[in-house]
């Protein structure tokens, strides 16, 4: 694929690298799934070529000069090669196309400014114009340019992602780059978007608390909040969340995906009060999914104490558990460290959460039930039956249905 596309660009006269934390990746030796490419020529146009020589799918973006081509699963991004002038600081960049080098020069780091030319006369050599390979080695975030945090701050976060996720070092020089920027409160010049994106990459990363310590530590967490504190209470509480996930992942068998970083997420804010969360939520463009979770959590952290009790029924347990997201339920595990509480959120996950019936609605209608309105009730009852003293078929589900539906409908039974 990558050699076809070289023949392609040779023809059309254009030049194709493979660019940025791909090369690093490979560097080090991490396996990568997705390519980043750029062309020193337009790569919609190398795109179009290459999609049909290979009849491929692709996309092109809104963003300029770049398109996808999906290939077995892959993503392989191609992008004109490309100067960038910032108008204002923080604000997103004018784009014009360019060079190799020039693109590389605008890169965030270093390490992630190097590039392998998928060139038939010289593939596969690295081109390393800013001591990329050195920096990698010697385990070091370097900034290219002074200018760097200023023209995009989020970098500040990037450069505590990369150097924390590698245990590598900010280079003394950017580190007071990067204290100057945070002292000339830069990160107010950012579309909240934006950093709402960093933070949530971070939480993405194993184990987040290390980077968010490190946030804390040189930047504080008033770019989200003025009066934001972080500390040791929300540092044990990350620790107990890595735990209630490993366990929810390895001991649960529910093989349901959850997002994890949604659970760190809820942790960073939970001591907001929720004027203040919702506020926030606008303001940084919280997605949806993150405001279910981040606000059920917050409206139900009382009544979720109710399960810390010996003697509750299973249904008691689903009642109030069934209704909340896996994530919301994985923090309260986290949050609360009662034991009766933990083992039933436990007993949930490995006995009730899969419960499902064996009957439908439909079945209530063939024995002739009427009315329709109440199946959803009945249903509802006969799962909680069913939790509490296990119907094991169809044929008994059917007689406690028929039962049920009496009682609420104060019918006779036949
Ligand atoms: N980049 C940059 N400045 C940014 C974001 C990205 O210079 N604020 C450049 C870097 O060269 C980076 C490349 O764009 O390597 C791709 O960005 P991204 O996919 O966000 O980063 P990766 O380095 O691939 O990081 P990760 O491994 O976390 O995906």
């Amino acid at each position: 694929m990558l050699y076809l596309a070289s023949g392609d660009a040779r023809r059309q006269g254009m030049n194709i690298y493979m660019v940025g934390g791909v090369v690093r990746d490979l560097l080090i030796g991490k396996r990568v799934l997705d390519l980043d490419i750029v062309v020193e020529g337009d790569a919609i146009i190398l795109v179009r070529k290459l999609a049909s020589d290979l009849g491929l799918p692709f996309r092109r973006h809104h963003s300029f000069g770049t398109a996808t081509i999906y290939f077995r699963g892959h993503k392989i991004d191609f992008a004109t090669a490309r100067t960038e002038h910032y108008l204002n600081w923080g604000d997103l960049p004018k784009v014009e196309p360019s060079t190799l080098s020039r693109d590389l020069f605008r890169r965030d780091f270093t390490i992630n400014a190097m590039a392998i030319s998928l060139n038939e006369k010289n593939y596969g050599e690295l081109i390393d114009l800013y001591n990329g390979l050195s920096d990698l080695r010697k385990g070091l975030v370097r900034v290219l340019h002074e200018k760097s945090f200023l023209e995009d701050p989020t970098r500040i976060f990037r450069a505590i992602r990369f150097e924390r996720r590698f245990s590598f070092k900010i280079e003394e020089t950017t580190m007071s780059l990067l204290r100057q920027a945070i002292s000339n409160n830069i990160l107010r010049t950012v579309n909240p978007h934006r950093i709402r994106n960093e933070i949530c990459l971070i939480l993405k990363e194993d184990k987040p608390l290390k980077y968010i310590r490190r946030i804390n530590r040189l930047v504080g967490f008033g770019f989200m909040d003025r009066g934001m504190k972080i500390g040791n209470f929300h540092y044990r509480l990350f620790k107990r969340i890595d735990n209630a996930l490993q366990l929810y992942y390895n001991d649960f068998f529910l093989h349901r995906e959850v997002c994890n970083y949604v659970v760190y997420l809820t942790a960073l804010l939970i001591r907001l009060s929720p004027k203040k969360l919702f506020a926030l939520a606008e303001i940084f463009g919280f997605r949806k999914g993150e405001r279910v979770i981040i606000f059920s959590v917050k409206k139900n952290i009382n009544r979720i104490k109710r399960l810390n009790r010996k003697d509750i029924r299973p249904s008691s347990i689903y009642k109030i558990l069934a209704p909340l997201s896996f994530e919301s339920i994985i923090f309260f595990y986290a949050y609360y460290p009662h034991s009766y509480l933990r083992n039933n959120i436990s007993y949930f996950f490995h006995n009730l959460a899969g419960v499902s019936l064996k009957i439908k609605g439909r079945d209530l209608k063939k024995m002739g039930l009427e009315p329709e309105s109440v199946y959803g009730r009945v249903l509802e009852k006969l799962l909680w039956l069913k939790l509490d003293k296990g119907l094991e078929t169809r044929v008994q589900e059917l007689s406690e249905a028929e039962k049920i539906f009496r009682e609420l409908t104060r019918q006779k039974v036949r």
